[in-house]
């Protein structure tokens, strides 16, 4: 067996800032103490990833990125307990390691180590990758984009072993993420009129979680208009294009609704976008969720009347679920067909190919891209 041993195996190295995806020979070091070395069967393409090649999201390079995968467990470090070699399992870019004072607080999922698993090293301060002998930093403790990773066991989830990789692994971000905005975050109501704006990966598991939740009208909002077809085939019920309208997009969807917008997404990341979601929800009882990536230390002005009217704003890291414990219960929703993921997997393409899944991202093309191994 390959336990306890180095192993040589392919990985998409970053170089530097704005340098593409090279396919290099690395070497995976065997896990230590409370890390897991896992094969990764199918890693998907997240708008987040992109941003670290472009700097909006701080990464240490050079870096493996990577973070929505599935994948099997290949080796533990001492003191493992709760994974074995042969698990089917999901990386976590959210932690929970179950016992600091968030995670013991019901409603929230921000474990303490999550400010410590995003710094590209792990908890030696060192890491577990090696490129034509420079080390090679990890990613938001996922690092995907390689035949063979190693990350922490309390970031971790352990599912069902006959769930399909290439969809199963939206539960390790896009999915989980916009369907707990919609579920846990805003706690959709039935009857209520959501909109979602931004219609990637992530904005239309917003729109599935709605619908699932009872919203009668969901309006999909995005500038790509060739995001529409998709949106309305998991359950927009219509979709509108801000550049079509000379008016701000608050006024136009006040008219379309009769100022009855209860619920609102922002899923693009941009920070204008984040007001005009505010802005567009009702005066008095609407919420708004940021769900989007604001870009590293950015600073956003309002009218805080916005707020002070009686708007609600809210964020969300993950959903808000607890991933070790609740993505193991959304795999098994997914093969008892509570929902279904066909859409959001646009293509499904050899790893390989890696640089043409991101630039299908950037055109504006896929949904989700997954890469397979
Ligand atoms: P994506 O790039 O696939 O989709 C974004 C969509 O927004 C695109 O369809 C684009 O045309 C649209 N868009 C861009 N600017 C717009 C504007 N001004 N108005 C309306 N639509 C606009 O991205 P993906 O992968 O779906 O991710 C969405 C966001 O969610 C990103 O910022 C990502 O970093 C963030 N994210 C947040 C997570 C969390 O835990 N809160 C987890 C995963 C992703
Ligand atoms: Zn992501």
């Amino acid at each position: 067996s390959s336990a306890g041993k180095v192993i040589k195996c392919k990985a998409a190295v970053l170089w530097g800032l704005e340098q593409p995806f090279s396919i290099e020979e690395i070497e995976v070091a065997p896990p230590k103490a409370h890390e897991v070395r896992i094969k990764i069967l199918a890693t998907g393409i997240c708008r987040t990833d992109n941003n670290a090649t472009t700097g909006v999201m701080p990464a240490k390079f050079p870096v493996i990125v990577g973070h929505e995968a599935v994948g099997i467990v290949e080796s533990i470090g001492e003191g493992v307990t709760s994974l074995k070699p042969g698990d089917k399992v999901i990386p976590l870019c959210v932690p929970q390691c179950g016992i600091c004072s968030n995670c013991l607080k019901p409603d929230s999922n921000y474990c303490d180590m999550l400010d410590i698993v995003g710094k590209g090293v792990l908890s030696d301060g060192t890491s577990r990758f090696t490129c034509k002998g420079k080390p090679v930093y990890h990613y938001m403790n996922t690092s995907t984009f390689t035949e063979y990773t190693v990350v922490r066991d309390v970031a971790v989830a352990k599912i069902d072993a006959a769930a399909p990789p290439e969809k199963a692994c939206l539960f390790g971000c896009a999915f989980t993420t916009g369907y707990g905005a919609a579920i846990n975050t805003a706690k959709v109501t039935p009857g209520s009129t959501c909109a979602v704006f931004g219609l990637g990966g992530v904005g239309l598991s917003v729109i599935i979680g709605c619908k699932i939740a009872g919203a009668s009208r969901i309006i999909g909002v995005d500038i790509n208009p060739r995001k529409f077809e998709k949106a309305k085939a998991v359950g927009a019920t219509e979709c509108v294009n801000p550049k079509d309208h000379t008016k701000p997009i608050s006024e136009v969807l006040k008219e379309m609704t009769g100022d009855s917008v209860r619920y609102t997404f922002e899923v693009t990341g941009n920070l204008d976008t984040m007001i005009d979601a505010l802005a567009s929800c009702h005066k008095n009882c609407g919420m708004s969720v940021v769900v989007g990536d604001p870009p590293a230390s950015s600073v956003l002005t309002f009218d805080p009347m916005l707020v002070f009217d009686g708007r609600t704003w809210k964020g969300c890291i993950f959903g808000g679920w607890k991933p070790v414990n609740d993505l193991p219960k959304l795999v098994s929703d997914f093969m008892a067909k509570k929902f279904n993921l066909d859409e959001l997997v646009t293509h499904i393409l050899p790893f390989d190919k890696i640089e043409e899944g991101f630039n299908l991202l950037k055109k504006g093309e896929s949904i989700r891209t997954v890469l397979t191994f």
